[in-house]
Parts: C-alpha cells; sequence; structure tokens
C-alpha cells in the first residue's frame, strides 16, 4: 500500500492539537479529506492542513473520496453512528475515546467493523506515552511480581481543557456526552488500568455524581469512583474528577516484589518523575533490566557499579523522552497496523470493555452492589439522549 489515505471527522480540539500535526509528520500518510458540521471549521481546516476536499456530512465523505482510514474525532454520542457507516464503507477506523457511551453503541461498532474486516483502533493516547509502554514492559518482565491491587487517578478540573482548548461546549452537555468524570478522564483511567493489569474486568461497583458543579453548568457527574475486579484475582481502583485544579494523572500498580508509579500531567510535588520504580528483586549490575539499568543513576560516584556488582533496593527515577509524542507515536502505530495488516494496540473490543465498566459502574448505583460483565443489557447514562442507529449492525 502506499500512502494512507486519511479522513478525519470532527475537527475540533483534538484534531487541531493532536491528530492533524501527527499526521502530517507522516510520509505514509496522506490527509486527503476533512467533515465537520460547521462548514467554514471544514473549510479552515482542510486548508490549513492541506486536505483536497472537506465536508459537513460525512457519508457524502465516504461515498465521494477513496479514504483507507478515518479519524472519528466528534462528539461521543456520533461515534457510533459514523464508525459504523465507515465500517460500511470499508474504511479502516480510529475513534477517539470513549469509543461510544453506551455498552451497546460500543459492541455495535466493533461488530461492524469485524463484519467488514476493517481494523478499528481506540484513541487511548496515554498507552503511548513513552513511561507507561515501559510500565507495561517492566510489570510482563516481573519486575514487580505479581500485580495485585492498582489505582489509576485522572483529577482535572473542567475549566483546564473547556475553557482553553475544546471548540464547543459538548462536554458539558450531557445529552451529548453521555457523562464526564466517568466516560471522559475515566475513559483513559479505566484503559490504562486494565492494560497494565493485562486481565479483563470480571466486574465494577462506582459512583458517577455531579458534587462539585452547579446544575446550570452542567448535568454530568464530575466525580467518579470505580472499584474492579480483574480475571486474574486482582483488584484496582479508579478516580477521577473535574473540580481538581492541580491536575494528577497517575497509575500505581502494586506488585508482590515492587510498584510502579506512572503518571503524564502534573502530579504532586513530591513526585516530580513521571515514572518511578521500586523492585525487590536481588538484581546484580549485569541482569537489571535495560530499562533499569539505562535510567538508574549511581547515589555515591560513577564507580560504584563496578566495585560493588549488587544492586541496593530502592526507587529507581525515570524521566523518559517526551518525543516522539503520545500522539505521534499512536498514529504510526496505526498506520503500521494498517500498512502491514498488524492488530491495534488499543482494540475496539479494549474500548467497548471499557465502556461496560464505565456502564457498570452507573448500573451499580442503581443495584447497590458489584454489576458482572458483560452486562446483559445496554445502560443508558441518566440524561443522555442516544441517537436512533443509522444502519443496523
Ligand atoms: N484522547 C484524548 O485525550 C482526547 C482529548 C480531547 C478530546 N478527545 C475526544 O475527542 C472527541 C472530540 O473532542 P474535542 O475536544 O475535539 O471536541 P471539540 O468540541 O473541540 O470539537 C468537536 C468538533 O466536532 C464537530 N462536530 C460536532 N458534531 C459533528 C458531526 N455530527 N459530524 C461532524 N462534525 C461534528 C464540531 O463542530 C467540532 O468542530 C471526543 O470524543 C473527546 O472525548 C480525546
Amino acid at each position: 500500500m502506499g500512502d494512507v489515505k486519511v479522513g478525519v471527522i470532527g475537527c475540533g480540539s483534538i484534531a487541531e492539537i493532536a491528530h492533524f500535526p501527527s499526521i502530517s509528520r507522516r510520509q505514509d500518510a496522506k490527509l486527503v479529506a476533512v467533515c465537520d458540521v460547521e462548514a467554514r471549521v471544514a473549510q479552515a481546516a482542510a486548508s490549513k492542513w492541506g486536505a483536497e476536499r472537506w465536508f459537513t456530512d460525512y457519508r457524502k465523505m465516504f461515498n465521494e473520496s477513496r479514504l483507507n482510514a478515518v479519524v472519528i474525532a466528534t462528539p461521543n454520542n456520533f461515534h457510533r453512528n459514523q464508525a459504523v457507516a465507515a465500517a460500511r464503507a470499508g474504511v479502516h477506523v480510529v475513534v477517539e475515546k470513549p469509543l461510544a457511551v453506551t455498552n451497546g453503541e460500543a459492541w455495535d461498532i466493533v461488530k461492524a467493523c469485524r463484519k467488514a474486516g476493517v481494523k478499528l483502533m481506540v484513541g487511548c493516547d496515554r498507552r503511548f506515552w513513552i513511561h507507561n509502554q515501559w510500565a507495561k514492559q517492566l510489570i510482563e518482565e516481573g519486575v514487580i511480581g505479581k500485580v495485585l491491587m492498582s489505582r489509576a487517578a485522572l483529577h482535572e478540573h473542567w475549566h483546564n481543557y473547556q475553557n482553553h482548548v475544546a471548540r464547543t461546549k459538548f462536554r458539558l452537555d450531557c445529552k451529548v456526552a453521555g457523562g464526564a468524570a466517568i466516560n471522559d478522564t475515566g475513559a483513559h483511567a479505566i484503559d490504562l488500568l486494565t492494560w497494565l493489569n493485562g486481565s479483563k474486568v470480571k466486574r465494577a461497583v462506582g459512583v458517577a455524581k455531579r458534587l462539585a458543579m452547579p446544575e446550570t453548568y452542567t448535568l454530568c457527574d464530575d466525580t467518579a469512583l470505580a472499584m474492579v475486579e480483574f480475571e486474574n484475582g486482582a483488584f484496582g481502583t479508579i478516580s477521577c474528577n473535574r473540580f481538581s485544579h492541580a491536575v494528577t494523572q497517575m497509575t500505581e500498580i502494586c506488585g508482590t516484589e515492587g510498584t510502579i508509579f506512572t503518571a503524564s500531567d502534573a502530579t504532586n510535588p513530591f513526585q516530580s518523575w513521571p515514572m518511578a520504580v521500586y523492585t525487590n528483586k536481588q538484581y546484580t549490575v549485569d541482569t537489571l533490566p535495560k530499562i533499569l539499568k539505562d535510567y538508574r543513576w549511581p547515589e555515591l560516584f560513577w564507580v560504584e557499579d563496578i566495585v560493588n556488582k549488587t544492586v541496593r533496593n530502592r526507587w529507581i527515577p525515570i524521566c523518559p523522552p517526551r518525543y516522539p509524542s503520545n500522539y505521534d507515536r499512536m498514529t504510526e502505530h496505526y498506520l503500521d497496523c494498517i500498512i502491514n495488516d498488524k492488530e491495534p494496540m488499543v482494540s475496539g473490543e479494549d474500548g467497548a470493555r471499557a465502556v461496560e465498566v464505565m456502564c457498570a459502574a452507573i448500573k451499580s448505583m442503581q443495584t447497590g452492589g458489584w454489576v458482572d460483565l458483560p452486562l446483559k443489557e445496554e445502560v443508558i447514562p441518566l440524561h443522555y439522549e442516544r441517537l436512533p442507529d443509522e444502519d443496523r449492525v
């Protein structure tokens, strides 16, 4: 395959700050068409990023542009219909997180892509931060032993993104967004926690409520907590909010022989490194995993590793390179999957299972207890107005 011909639906904030720049830096891809319901936004994006065509109707874009792949970066309630239409048009699909609002919508997307034989990837960019990828590698190498409990947090005030970056106010409109802490920030936390654990969620319990913001601002939840049990017997917690002015995006993975912290955004003043590893394993300088060997500085002076081959157990702070950025790495990855027929790292199934966890937490508020996955019925969050299905799956 030559250049992958890419289209983008939704020319708002995430397309502008992440997808368009990352696509434009690739030699193996070409942005050929863009679509936005607002004509002037679509036209401006096409002109700025060099797309041949712009559209206000995504079906017209699929009919008239010979796309290989499409990035769906529209408000959450449109993901289902747009992704299903893309699959029916034979186009590979990248959907921004959350894959969908309801479990019914999410599995429709997965089924439509499977049926059409197109690739489906969810835009969980946090997996493409280098420190999270290194954490995954070290966990798989057994550096912290068996993972038994873990937590993932994303605490970030509405204002951070909404007031400075977002183009529209869809996040505040629960009819469109379907939620906030539970599925906007929650989508990242749930995905990271599940991926780092390497096991599927078996059941979940949680809350998603609006505690901080007045209903004149939004009807969406701003506080979400969930506890999950994984199929392998480990437990994890997810905590997300939309009122903390100090941003916390962190994961802590506790194993029987060590702990790994990672943090992508601002952390607390006591943890100024994006990653820290503590392992109780008795490594020598020669048997240390490469990531730890390369990033571990001697405590006293530079010859200590030569005179003393044993490694003292201590926290190892790690500051990986920031570039290529998470979105550059994600774009490179999905293009590689399309060109070389590989399975995307954040599969549609992963995205749908994350939506199931969000829906299970919401459902558990009604049932008052644990909710088993997979869900047996569709869970429609309070205030969400699910759009009619345009294409049946
Ligand atoms: N991975 C991340 O960290 C991350 C960050 C931001 C946004 N997102 C996700 O990306 C999606 C978009 O968020 P955003 O911040 O870019 O929103 P935004 O409000 O900045 O932009 C949305 C754009 O979509 C357009 N649009 C609305 N309905 C449309 C339709 N039916 N067809 C075509 N265009 C339509 C709007 O006119 C607007 O230009 C959301 O699902 C969000 O959760 C992910």
